[in-house]
């Protein structure tokens, strides 16, 4: 253990000067982000190194060092927190203590974390949370999933979906005092995929009496039947969350087998009978010129690899690859986008599409944004660019819920 221990504090030594990223020009404190970024890369150096030695997998160690910023339902002077359950699915409940003449409104959001690690406890998440119910005098519903790789796909939508469908019951909007026409669903990055996923659902199942009023996604992923759209090629080695690791979480989130990742990283993992899902990403009409730049749209190779996920073709999985028919149906949308994140394109793409079946749609861009910025918002890492985001969201929430 002692000669694997040091043959892995040197890799690390001599890796460390590898992944420094260059800072982009338009991005602030960038001591900060720089910082950040070699701390977050160290992490999933570490990890990487650890899973080659055989000691944990690369989700086990970073989720033991998320697992240390957890925080217990604290309640304030303003809102009372509670951690209960909807079904068997842990939520973290804020509920404003201030008396109210008419019902509230309400936001059950869902936490980033690449669908394999993260929780509504962690700090940022907790932070949120709170202000939006402070901010909005709303009742809000942090809703945690089971995580993969111990659960793949659809275990995290099922879990959404229950505990959505849980709250939006009359009997239980009525116990926390909600409006049931004034309802919101948000999420960021995995979690923006699960909000649009579930919102999707909601907003078709017979089941559900309540529809939802709006949908927020916060830099969310949305596809991944095609890994070489524009902000791919861009952010390849992207600041905290580069493509390589964006394709090992995703890929973990649909199977254990090594044969994915490897297959997707090439933009040759899907099967040719998937070739009718591709113009529902198709970033040459799909993105503005803006960011389309003088990219060169390349189909992808169908039928290379050995791989046949039925999942991989599924809305509830990808929430792009719905049909517009389904898509018409959604509620009024707010999307952020951040210019240096390797899913930037996603939301971008999901705006066109949503505008183009006559959605009413919000589309925030930020220039200087980061992928997971909204985790950046209390000590000792915190950027003014998460505080910025967290207030362009929940001001865009308040102004239409
Ligand atoms: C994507 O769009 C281009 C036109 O911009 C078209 O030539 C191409 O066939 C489309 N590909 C798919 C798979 O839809």
């Amino acid at each position: 253990m002692g000669f694997k221990a040091l043959c892995f504090g040197l890799l690390c030594v001599s890796f460390l000067s590898c992944i420094y990223t260059p800072v982009p020009d338009n991005i602030e404190e960038t001591w900060k982000v720089m910082a950040l970024d070699t701390v977050a890369k160290t992490c999933s150096l570490m990890a990487l190194c650890l899973e080659n030695l055989g000691v944990m997998r690369y989700e086990e160690f970073i989720s033991m060092i998320i697992n240390l910023d957890y925080t217990q339902p604290l309640s304030d002077e303003h809102i009372t927190v509670t951690d209960t359950a909807f079904v068997d699915i842990p939520v973290r409940l804020y509920l404003p203590k201030r008396k109210s003449e008419a019902p509230r409104r309400a936001v059950i959001y869902f936490h980033g974390g690449g669908f394999c690690f993260g929780s509504f406890k962690q700090r940022a998440f907790d932070f949120l949370n709170r202000w939006t119910a402070n901010k909005l005098d709303a009742v809000v519903v942090g809703i945690d999933y089971r995580l993969a790789p111990q659960h793949h796909f659809p275990a995290q939508f099922e879990d959404g979906i229950t505990a959505v469908k849980f709250f939006l019951q009359d009997k239980i909007l009525t116990k926390y005092g909600v409006d049931p026409t004034r309802i919101a669903v948000s999420g960021d990055s995995s979690g923006g995929t699960l909000a649009a996923a579930v919102t999707q659902q909601v907003q078709i199942d017979p089941e559900v009496k309540h529809k939802l009023k709006l949908q927020a996604l916060l830099y969310p992923g949305l596809q991944v039947i095609d890994t070489h759209l524009p902000s791919h090629r861009e952010n390849e080695h992207g600041i905290v969350l580069t493509r390589d690791i964006a394709i090992k979480l995703v890929s973990l989130f649909f199977t254990k087998d090594e044969a994915l990742p490897q297959a997707m990283r090439k933009n040759q993992h899907m099967p040719p009978e998937s070739r009718h899902l591709f113009r529902f990403v198709n970033w040459s009409t799909l993105l503005p010129d803006k960011f389309r730049k003088d990219h060169v749209y390349t189909e992808p190779v169908l039928g290379r690899s050995a791989f046949s996920l039925p999942a991989l073709m599924d809305h509830r999985a990808l929430p792009l690859l719905a049909s517009d028919d389904h898509l018409q149906h959604l509620p009024q949308t707010y999307i952020l986008t951040c210019q240096h994140d390797v899913l930037r394109d996603d939301g971008i793409m999901y705006v066109s599409r949503l505008q183009k079946v006559g959605v009413q749609v919000f589309h925030d861009h930020v220039e200087d944004g980061i992928h997971g910025a909204l985790s950046y918002m209390t000590s000792p890492l915190h950027l003014d660019l998460g505080l910025r985001i967290k207030d362009m969201y929940v001001s865009w929430l308040d102004n239409n819920l």
